[in-house]
């Protein structure tokens, strides 16, 4: 029997290759850069399954390219960059690679919390730039992270993860989520707080929610405004959920003291970006969860979804569980 035939928008760690190579007819695109949308329909047209990424757009023409498209494997957690109601709706399971990237994810937002507070980038360039004459008592000075109160927007897997870590720290922790949890309350030692209270008493604010029409733009103008000056906001979660706009003048007029974007809208940052020339703004280009170990475990999550949908199976982890009762694809 001929073997199905899959296409793998991008080079993933080769802990998941391995696992398709015997059992697929395989094309991995080779390129740094996405796949193009003509190249994506090409592909959606000619394949039985897909592993994608977060920069890969799977949307009703996509899936319509093909009704035999069994499955659509994202190698990430998130998945904005797929219309989830629209592949439900024609019986296409989506995969996505939830919990492995939960630590990692959460060491490098308290990485981003801790080097903005203590403005490692800034030092780094001080010293690169020669400027290091002598020891300076006001030198480089920045807010103490221990004993400080963190704001976590939501409170998933990596929120709670911060917490852990915060708490590690002598943080208080302030937490805001559509679910209130407060079953972890006492057992973690975070206190529910509204968004306007966590605005109000955080010193830093991390984003942990994922993006949706009501957290799009939901960290805007009126958010900056009711935060500490000395407030700091870390983004690990998704660009778009975060103002630039409304970021930049608040950095610039000081009406809060700085940021630290691992994700930002639109990606890659643009250079002509006004964001790149404040001290005060840490960027990185979207690497929270680029731990090796992460990485390879995520490719592996991503092979055995792919390899469920082909089969028929059920993905062991599934961003659209409802398709299986309302027949999937075959
Ligand atoms: C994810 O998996 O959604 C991450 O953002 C990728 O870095």
């Amino acid at each position: 029997m001929a073997k199905p035939r899959v296409f793998v928008t991008r080079i993933i760690p080769d802990e998941g290759l391995a696992m398709l190579r015997d059992q697929v007819e395989m094309q991995v695109w080779q390129d740094e850069l996405p796949p193009p949308r003509a190249v994506m329909l090409r592909e959606a047209r000619a394949n039985d399954g897909l592993v994608t990424l977060l920069t890969d757009k799977i949307d009703a023409e996509l899936m319509d390219a093909n009704p035999r498209l069994l499955v659509v494997s994202n190698h990430a957690v998130g998945f904005d960059n797929i219309d989830i109601p629209a592949a439900t709706a024609r019986g296409l399971p989506i995969g996505n690679t939830p919990g492995v990237l939960t630590d990692t994810t959460a060491d490098f937002a308290f990485t981003l919390l801790m080097s903005s507070a203590r403005r490692i980038s800034e030092a780094v360039d001080y010293v690169r730039a020669g400027k290091w004459k002598t020891w300076g008592p006001k030198l480089l000075t920045g807010p103490d992270v221990h004993g400080a109160t963190l704001g976590l927007i939501g409170f998933g897997r990596i929120g709670q993860g911060m917490a852990k870590r915060a708490s590690g720290f002598g943080m208080r922790v302030l937490y805001y989520d559509v679910y209130r949890r407060e079953d972890l309350e006492k057992s973690m030692g975070v206190t529910y707080a509204d968004l306007d209270s966590l605005y109000r008493e955080s010193d830093f604010i991390s984003i942990h929610t994922d993006l949706n029409d009501s957290t799009r733009r939901m960290i805007n103008a009126r958010a900056f405004a009711q935060m500490k000056r000395t407030a700091i906001v870390i983004n690990t979660a998704r660009g778009p959920i975060v103002d630039p706009n409304a970021l930049y003048d608040a950095l610039q007029s000081g009406t809060i003291g700085g940021a630290a974007l691992d994700v930002t809208d639109p990606e890659p940052l643009p250079l002509s970006s006004p964001l790149y020339s404040l001290p005060n703004c840490l960027i990185v280009p979207h690497i929270a969860i680029a731990s090796v170990a992460t990485r390879a475990k995520m490719s592996e999550m991503a092979a055995a979804n792919l390899l469920a949908g082909l089969r028929g199976e059920k993905l062991p982890t599934c961003v659209n569980p409802e398709v299986y009762e309302r027949g999937v694809r075959k």
